[in-house]
């Protein structure tokens, strides 16, 4: 049995249904039981991981745990998830981390992935780290201002990210709890070119079929947004600061992971940006 934490979520989601294709039984961690439908095979275990008890509960017998998390509260979240892998002695374990959790100079953001993965380090399961560049799935964030005014806000869009397909990341989770070999790995996770915003803007624009004007708007902007989206100032600066990081080895260069872990290239963001066309068409 394997246990998705963050089940409903853009990877998630592919991480269920990845390890259904592979015949594994799979039990769905997920805080509303209603939001998502899972496919026949999937148990729900309804929980909260701020709540222990639920995480405990949903742990048991668990050979392999795939755990992913966000907010303000995720690290603190995660080290609860820990100690409770411990305790039910869980075999694997793989987390959702962060490129920006590469030292040596850690930022906030940064650091509460790479202070989770200690804590899933000294668990005693096989562990291991996924660390995915940006997703290409944050592009979605576009929707509304497309919408609206034909626009494209991004804050640091200037700097070129290799964006990863949230599938492929999903794809290299199921390979690292399903075979050996990758307790103890950090595995960095990229798409298969560095794209900055308004190249992936010109991409949507294309895919539209209509011209999009790109607009790189100042950090008070973006942080203003998050405040009004209800993110606490602090966290809000750390994952800022995580996007103006101009260095191209934490998620600014493709590399060969997805590939060496799945045995095929890495999808491109243009076959990302088809297979959603749909949902800018929704708005
Ligand atoms: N977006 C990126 O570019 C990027 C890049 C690298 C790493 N990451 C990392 O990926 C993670 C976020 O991925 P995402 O942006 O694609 O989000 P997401 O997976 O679509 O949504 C977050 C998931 O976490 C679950 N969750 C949050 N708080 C929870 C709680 N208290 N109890 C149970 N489940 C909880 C949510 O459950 P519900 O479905 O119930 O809301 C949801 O399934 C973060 O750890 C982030 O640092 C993101």
């Amino acid at each position: 049995m394997f246990v998705v934490i963050g089940a409903g979520g853009t990877v998630g989601r592919e991480v269920v249904a990845g390890l259904r294709s592979g015949g594994r039984a799979v039990r769905a961690f997920v805080r509303d039981a209603g939001r998502v439908r899972f496919g026949p095979g999937v148990e729900v275990a309804v929980g909260d991981l701020g709540r222990p008890e639920t995480v405990r509960a949903a742990l048991d017998g668990a050979e392999g745990v795939f755990v992913l998390s966000a907010g303000p509260d995720a690290a603190a979240q995660e080290a609860v998830v820990a100690e409770e892998v411990r305790r039910c002695r869980v075999g694997r374990v793989v987390k959702v981390s962060s490129v920006a959790a590469d030292g040596p100079a850690l930022g906030s953001y940064g650091r509460a992935h790479a202070e989770a993965e200690q804590a899933f380090a000294r668990t005693g399961a096989e562990f291991t780290a996924l660390r995915p560049a940006a997703f290409m799935s944050n592009v979605l964030q576009w929707r509304a201002s497309i919408a609206a005014e034909g626009t494209v806000y991004q804050t640091y869009g200037h700097i070129p990210r290799a964006v990863v397909d949230p599938a492929d990341v999903a794809a290299a989770a199921v390979v690292c709890l399903t075979t050996a070999g990758h307790g103890g790995r950090v595995h960095r996770l990229t798409g298969p070119e560095a794209l900055t915003s308004p190249q992936q803007a010109a991409r949507v624009a294309r895919l539209l079929g209509r011209p999009l004007t790109y607009v790189e708007a100042p950090r008070e902007a973006a942080a203003e947004a998050m405040a009004a989206g209800g993110l606490p100032a602090g966290f809000a600066a750390g994952l800022l600061d995580a996007q103006a990081d101009p260095d191209p080895r934490r998620g600014g260069l493709p590399l060969p992971t997805v590939r060496s872990l799945t045995g095929r290239e890495p999808n491109g963001f243009d076959a990302w940006l088809s297979r959603h066309r749909h949902l800018f068409e929704t708005g």
